[in-house]
């Protein structure tokens, strides 16, 4: 046993304990409700990095929800890795679906059940536990910088601008992040592309009051079944995006690209079986990995308008509304797609009601380079602690502030994340394997290592 895995060995049940007491509050970005337990989670955050041997921690203010800035710097001749994370969560509901409450941390069969058990304070975590052990037996290798931030799931939006205020202090060489998954325990992988993302909400008005069903029925448009006819029209027989232009920027892989992205281990019969559906139903000529890895999509993630009450109610509604999102691929660009979109759905509809189209946050797509001294830095750390060489993916899922780090920093990131597509984020029951939580603790500090040591040459 190394050093490293010694100090885990020694230390994993009091990382538990105190990734648990994180786990307990509930900082839940969305909701203004728990905007006070959101910043109680920054100070947290920052407590964290203090205890582990940071020289400077901070909680910085933002219009919205606070960063968390903390650094230790060694020698400014040796590189600088940036760590970024959120400690942010989604919301928790639906409520009575969770098998035990998402903000009291349960340990179940090897995992840690909590909202944002995985997505992200987990993984934020084993970041403040490297480092800790790096520090404290004295091999931290390269300078250190946390940016922890709390509106990842709100889509970052203030973190732009504090970015741009305070380029200086952010100097690095290489941002680090853990807020992915790999294939499986397994099976390491590194995430080497993310989606974009354009989220819009709508709202179909058709008559200007809620109407007796009887009385008016039958002569005036519903804007609920108007609304579903234009979502209809989002789509053809082959599942192919209709917004015209929407596949104009998209990056066509060469074959080659193609065939390599599909070595990936992936078996359809066990994701059919997982998910528990007859078919998969995606965009025709492209496979599961394709379809979200490298291909766009239109997704309706809500929609209501009506009576939902108990009982019946005979109404025909004056109102309908529903909200969608749009993940992109490079080198599509989430403005001109929302625009796109909204003139696209707009001019789908009849003259009996009336389109409102709102957008939200939007976001761009990444894909980050398997050359780089960070990326073989990672890769050779996960096939040290794995015993496997981790295979390049591209992730689904979106953090967009990744395309901004390039941006405002230039700087590139390397999504070395521990969490598993099953890990249900976003979901009821959220856990993390404590094996992966251990796993990326090990991981980490060889990350550090390898990056100094090919940094020297
Ligand atoms: N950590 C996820 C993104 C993710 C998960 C990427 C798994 C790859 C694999 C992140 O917290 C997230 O949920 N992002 C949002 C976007 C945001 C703008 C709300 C998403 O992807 O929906
Ligand atoms: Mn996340
Ligand atoms: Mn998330």
């Amino acid at each position: 046993m190394d050093k490293i895995q010694q100090y885990i060995e020694t230390n994993k049940d009091r990382f538990l304990t105190e990734l648990t007491d994180l786990l307990k509050i509930p900082s839940v970005s969305a909701d203004s409700n728990y905007k006070n337990d959101v910043s109680r989670a920054a100070e947290f955050v920052k407590q964290s990095l203090v205890a582990a041997g940071v020289d400077k921690a901070e909680v910085c203010p933002t219009a919205g929800h606070p960063i968390v800035y903390g650094e230790k710097m060694i020698d400014p001749k040796l590189p600088t890795v940036l760590v970024y994370g959120h400690y942010d969560v989604q919301p928790a509901d639906p409520l009575d679906l969770w098998d035990s409450p998402p903000f009291e941390p349960v340990i179940k069969d090897g995992k840690i059940y909590a909202r944002g058990a995985c997505d992200d304070k987990g993984q934020v975590y084993m970041h403040v536990k490297a480092f800790e052990m790096m520090n404290r037996e004295g091999f931290l290798p390269c300078n250190v910088k946390f940016m922890i931030e709390g509106e990842e799931e709100v889509g970052s939006v203030h973190l732009g601008q504090w970015i741009r205020e305070n380029k200086e202090r952010l100097k690095g060489d290489v941002i680090l992040i853990s807020d992915t998954s790999i294939i499986a325990n397994d099976i390491p992988s590194i995430d080497v592309g993310l989606r974009g993302l354009s989220y819009v909400e709508v709202e179909v008005t058709g008559p200007n009051r809620d109407l007796h069903s009887g009385v008016y029925g039958g002569a005036v448009a519903n804007p609920i079944t108007i609304l579903c006819e234009m979502i209809a029209k989002m789509k053809d027989e082959n599942n192919h995006i209709t917004i015209p232009g929407f596949y104009n920027d998209v990056l066509e892989l060469t074959a080659a690209e193609r065939a390599e992205l599909n070595l990936a281990p992936f078996s359809l019969e066990e994701y059919k079986t997982d998910l528990q559906v007859g078919d998969v139903h995606g965009e025709k000529g492209y496979t599961v990995l394709e379809q979200t890895g490298i291909r766009p999509t239109f997704e309706v993630n809500g929609i209501w308008g009506g009576y939902i009450g108990e009982g019946a109610k005979t109404v025909l509604p004056s109102k309908a509304f529903a909200k969608f999102s749009m993940r992109l691929v490079p080198n599509q660009q989430s403005d001109k797609i929302t625009k796109l979109f909204a003139d696209y759905f707009t001019s789908n509809a009849p003259p009996s009601v009336k389109v409102v189209v709102k957008p939200h946050h939007g976001g761009e797509p990444v894909v980050t380079p398997t050359d780089s001294v960070a990326y073989l830095a990672a890769s050779k750390a996960m096939e040290t602690t794995f015993g496997k060489k981790p295979v390049p993916t591209r992730g689904g899922g979106s953090i967009p502030i990744v395309a901004l780090f390039e941006k405002e920093l230039g700087l590139k990131s390397v999504l070395m994340g521990f969490g598993l597509d099953s890990d249900l984020i976003h979901s009821p029951n959220e856990h993390y394997g404590i094996f992966n939580f251990l796993k990326g603790i090990e991981t980490i500090p060889h990350f550090f290592l390898n990056y100094a040591e090919m940094m020297k040459k």
